[in-house]
């Protein structure tokens, strides 16, 4: 692998083999969604615990400090919204010299597979790898059901996944599944992080799934609302690190959360 792909690889990616995304994307396509109302404010508590952060170039210059240390990965596809028609109608929305004028370790794209926008979104992507791999950014395809969150099998999990890696993507972030999500990794020849989706009722399903994800062969997650609209950003974030990095079990997470919430840890 060219050298630059691989430092910016093993910036995103720890020396266990293993990542901890924090995105903050979500008002592309949403707006101000609850809590990252201040993305700023929102991830100043929690990017210590994070490996990287994902964003869009508007929040990244206004709401973000440059002298921040952790690398970016920068959301490049865009210009649909929750009140259009299709969310699978995405395009490109970041030039190549503002991906490398912004100093991204990483960019990531939606695909939607099986939608309307399908060959659209797939054709946008295979066209963003070529543009940053001439410069050694790796690009992460994200997996988009948009509205359609049943569509989360393993089946299609693993499709979409397989199919971003053949068009060039350098890691897949997907949906966890309960059934069969080691197929969905296994079928993947390159790193696959896990999205939260909305979020869950408690901590310990997020720790748990997290957990499980790991054990079937993800290297990590790239997990926004389960961290940071729960009432305990910061222990969320603390605990998900510790199943991630320090091999928590989810009890042990559960007991980790508990400490940070009551200030013990
Ligand atoms: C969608 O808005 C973005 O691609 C998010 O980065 C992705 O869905 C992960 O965030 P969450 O864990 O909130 O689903």
């Amino acid at each position: 692998m060219d050298w630059g792909i691989q430092n910016r690889l093993n910036r995103l990616i720890q020396k266990d083999g293993k990542a901890l995304f924090l995105p903050v994307d979500h008002g592309y396509f949403q707006g101000p969604t609850r809590k990252l109302e201040k993305p700023g404010e929102t991830i100043k508590p929690l990017i210590q615990y994070a490996d990287a952060v994902m964003l869009t170039r508007g929040v990244l210059r206004n709401c973000v400090d440059p002298a921040i240390e952790k690398p970016v990965i920068l959301r490049v596809s865009g210009g649909n919204s929750v009140v259009g028609d299709d969310l699978s109608n995405e395009g490109q929305i970041t030039s190549i010299t503002e991906i490398l004028r912004l100093n991204a370790s990483a960019v990531s794209m939606s695909i939607y597979v099986g939608s309307k926008h399908e060959h659209q979104t797939l054709m946008n992507f295979a066209r963003l790898v070529d543009q940053c791999e001439d410069y050694g950014i790796p690009v992460m395809a994200v997996t988009a059901v948009g509205r359609e969150l049943k569509k989360r099998t393993a089946r299609y999990l693993g499709l979409c996944s397989r199919i971003a890696a053949e068009l060039g993507a350098r890691v897949v972030k997907t949906y966890y599944c309960e059934e069969d999500f080691d197929k969905v990794v296994d079928g993947c020849p390159v790193p696959v992080v896990i999205a939260g989706g909305p979020k869950v009722d408690t901590a310990l399903e997020v720790f748990e799934f997290v957990y499980d994800g790991l054990q079937k062969g993800a290297i990590g997650v790239n997990l926004g609302r389960n961290v940071w609209q729960h009432q305990y950003p910061v222990a969320m974030i603390r605990a998900i690190r510790g199943v991630i990095h320090e091999n928590l079990t989810p009890k042990e997470a559960q007991q980790l959360f508990d400490q940070v919430k009551a200030g013990k840890a």
